[in-house]
C-alpha cells in the first residue's frame, strides 16, 4: 500500500532562533513544489525556536510541518524545565519525536515513559514519532531483534491500532547517529521490516501496512536514494545533514537519485 514518505529534521540542541528562520528560508527556496507532493517534510528545532519557526512557516504558506523533539506526559504542574504536549499543540506543532536514543541514553528515558508520551500526543492529536534502535553492543551480541521488539511493544502499550496506523516510527541503530557510519540500506530494510511485522504482531497486518517507519543515522543526499528505495523504509529522521538546507533538500531530493 502506499505509503508517503515523511523527511523529518532534527536539529537536536542547535540553531538560535535567528538562525532557525534563516535556515527555514534557505530550506524553502531549495526545496520545489514537485518535492512537497511527493514527501511529507517536517523540522524539529529546539523549543526556544519554535514560534519564530511557526511565525516563518505560516506567514509565507511553507508547507513544511512543524515539529518538537520532545515532550511531557503530563498538561502541566510543577514539572520544572519541561514543556507539555498542549503547550507545543498551540504552536501548531504537527509531529513530535520522542523516545529518541539520546534522551534514553543521556536522560534516562524508559520505555514506559515513551509509552506515556505516545498516548499523550496523540490525546493532544499530534503525530508521535517513536524512535527505537540498538547499540552496537546489543547487535554483537545478538540481541537486537529482541531488543527492538520490546522498545516497539513497551512503547506502544495501550495505544490503539488506528492511532498506531496513523503515527510515525523511528528505527535509529545507535552505532549509526552522528558517527558518519549509515547502516547499509539492507541492514536498515532488515530492522525496519522487523519493526512492521512487530506492529502486525500486535495489531493486525492492515495497522502494519499503514504505520509509516523512517530509517534514521547518518543519512545524507548520498544514502538517502537507496535507503529510500526499500520497501519497508518510508522517510528519513536526519540529524546532521539537517542543519544544512543544501544536504536536507538533497535528502528530500533523493528521487533524483534514483
Ligand atoms: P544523524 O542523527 O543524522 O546526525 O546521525 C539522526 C538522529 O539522531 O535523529
Amino acid at each position: 500500500m502506499a505509503r508517503k514518505p515523511l523527511i523529518s529534521g532534527n536539529w537536536k540542541m542547535n540553531l538560535n532562533h535567528f538562525e532557525a528562520i534563516q535556515l527555514v528560508q534557505k530550506l524553502t527556496y531549495a526545496l520545489t513544489k514537485d518535492d512537497i507532493d511527493a514527501v511529507d517534510v517536517s523540522i524539529h528545532p529546539p523549543f526556544t525556536d519554535l514560534r519564530s519557526v511557526q511565525t516563518v512557516l505560516e506567514a509565507d504558506k511553507v508547507p513544511i510541518s512543524l515539529g518538537a523533539q520532545n515532550c511531557h506526559w503530563e498538561d502541566k504542574g510543577a514539572f520544572t524545565g519541561e514543556i507539555s504536549a498542549s503547550m507545543l499543540q498551540k504552536l501548531n506543532v504537527s509531529y513530535v519525536i520522542c523516545g529518541h536514543s539520546e534522551r534514553r541514553q543521556m536522560f534516562g528515558e524508559t520505555n514506559e515513559q515513551v509509552n506515556k508520551k505516545v498516548k499523550t500526543i496523540i490525546k493532544t492529536e499530534m503525530t508521535p514519532i517513536m524512535a527505537c534502535g540498538e547499540t552496537l553492543e546489543q547487535r554483537e551480541a545478538g540481541e537486537m531483534a529482541a531488543h527492538i521488539v520490546a522498545q516497539i511493544t513497551e512503547g506502544l502499550a495501550g495505544v490503539k491500532a488506528e492511532h498506531v496506523a496513523a503515527m510515525v516510527i523511528a528505527y535509529e541503530p545507535i552505532w549509526a547517529i552522528g558517527t558518519g557510519v549509515t547502516a547499509t540500506a539492507g541492514d536498515a530494510q532488515e530492522v525496519c521490516k522487523l519493526v512492521r511485522d512487530t506492529v502486525a504482531d500486535l495489531y493486525n497486518q492492515g495497522t502494519a501496512d499503514a504505520v509509516r517507519i523512517q530509517y534514521g543515522g547518518s543519512v545524507k543526499p548520498s544514502s538517502a536514494p537507496e535507503l529510500m528505495s526499500q520497501p519497508d523504509i518510508d522517510g528519513a529522521l536526519i540529524g546532521g545533514a539537517a542543519l544544512s538546507a543544501e544536504d536536507f533538500a538533497g535528502c528530500i531530493q533523493y528521487r533524483l537519485g534514483q
